[in-house]
């Protein structure tokens, strides 16, 4: 097996494909509620090509795909999509972010067609918050295809969590989720990326912050968490199923352990979520394989070091990167 480095020897073995930049919600942080310029759909990478991709990118060393949006189960046929990732040699985790919203109908199929496990991202389980947090929203919804995940075997179930002041810095109802079901519920630090102006330091809740407030709910204990942690780390509550997570790229920047490279819809290889620098992977689809695995190689002697955090301006927003 082939293993892929980048220029400050990280390891690289993780992809991220963005299959859609389309959404059937309007999270307020991600998205604006109207004036999103669709697509025209030849510019969004076909199933063939995005199989070309992968199939060069795991010959070079990648082994977990973690197929992502905007919101990856609204583009038609997703679960032939994980199907065929499923299938190829050598790729044995295939994961799916999802906002829940069309999980229950699908869940079952995507089992059926090798999908590992599902990160689903609920920013709050308070159905009005909610409703007003997604534009139009509705919890239950999401809420029945977690439970449909857990149901036909999908392991283990994550749900993302970005954290809002004043939206979901109570974290007891998530905290309750773990009691109830075994899901891994992670706290993710809000990033200030794209031009939204969503982000500001005022409402911004560190992990730190949270972790303060979480003792008073429960004994917590040290876990090692679910597999595929990345850069999470987690704690769990005595008599939870589950567990809680916290994602900081903000308070603790994880540079230096990062192993992972993005695709964009319309096929941009990028090698960093906070720089702009994206190559153009579409003519090497066209040629093969073997010019996929070269251009990857060549991308990833870009890939910066760190990144800056303050809030800049970027050419995409994170609908259109896939988180
Ligand atoms: N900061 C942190 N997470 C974000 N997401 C979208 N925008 C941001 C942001 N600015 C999350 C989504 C989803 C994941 C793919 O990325 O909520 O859980
Ligand atoms: Fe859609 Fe996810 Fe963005 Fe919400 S955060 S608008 S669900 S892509």
């Amino acid at each position: 097996m082939s293993e892929l480095y980048d220029g400050f020897n990280r390891r690289i073995d993780y992809l991220r494909l963005s299959i859609t930049d389309r959404c059937n919600l309007r999270c307020t942080y991600c998205m604006p509620e109207e004036g999103i310029e669709e697509r025209p759909h030849g510019d969004i990478l076909s199933y063939e090509e995005l199989e070309t991709f992968t199939t060069g990118a795991v010959g070079a060393g990648i082994s977990k795909v973690r197929v992502t949006g905007g919101e990856p189960l609204v583009r038609k046929d997703a679960v032939d999509l994980i199907a065929m990732l499923a299938a190829l040699p050598n790729l044995n985790d295939v994961s799916l972010t999802t906002n829940g919203v069309l999980l229950e109908e699908h869940a079952a199929d995507l089992a059926k067609a090798g999908l590992a496990r599902v990160n689903i991202s609920i920013d709050s389980l308070d159905p009005a918050v909610y409703r007003k947090l997604t534009r139009w929203g509705r919890v239950d919804r999401a809420l029945s295809g977690l439970r449909k995940a857990l149901e036909v075997g999908l392991e283990p179930v994550k749900v993302n969590a970005v954290l809002l002041r004043g939206v979901n810095d109570d974290p007891s109802d998530f905290i309750k989720l773990t009691y109830d079901y075994p899901v891994h519920v992670r706290f993710i630090e809000h990033m200030p990326i794209g031009k939204s102006k969503a982000w500001s330091p005022e409402d911004f809740v560190s992990i730190g912050e949270l972790k303060e407030s979480l003792a008073r709910y429960g004994k917590l204990e040290e876990s090692a968490g679910p597999v595929g942690a990345g850069p999470a780390t987690y704690l769990k509550f005595k008599e939870a199923l589950g567990t809680v997570g916290f994602i900081s790229p903000i308070s603790r920047h994880f540079c230096d352990e990062c192993n992972r490279l993005r695709l964009t819809p319309d096929g941009r290889l990028r090698v960093c979520l906070f720089s702009d620098e994206e190559m153009d992977v579409r003519p090497a689809i066209w040629q093969g394989e073997a010019a996929v695995k070269a251009v990857i190689a060549k991308a990833l002697k870009t890939k910066p070091k760190e990144h800056a955090t303050e809030l800049q301006s970027f050419k995409r927003l994170m609908f259109q990167i896939g988180g």
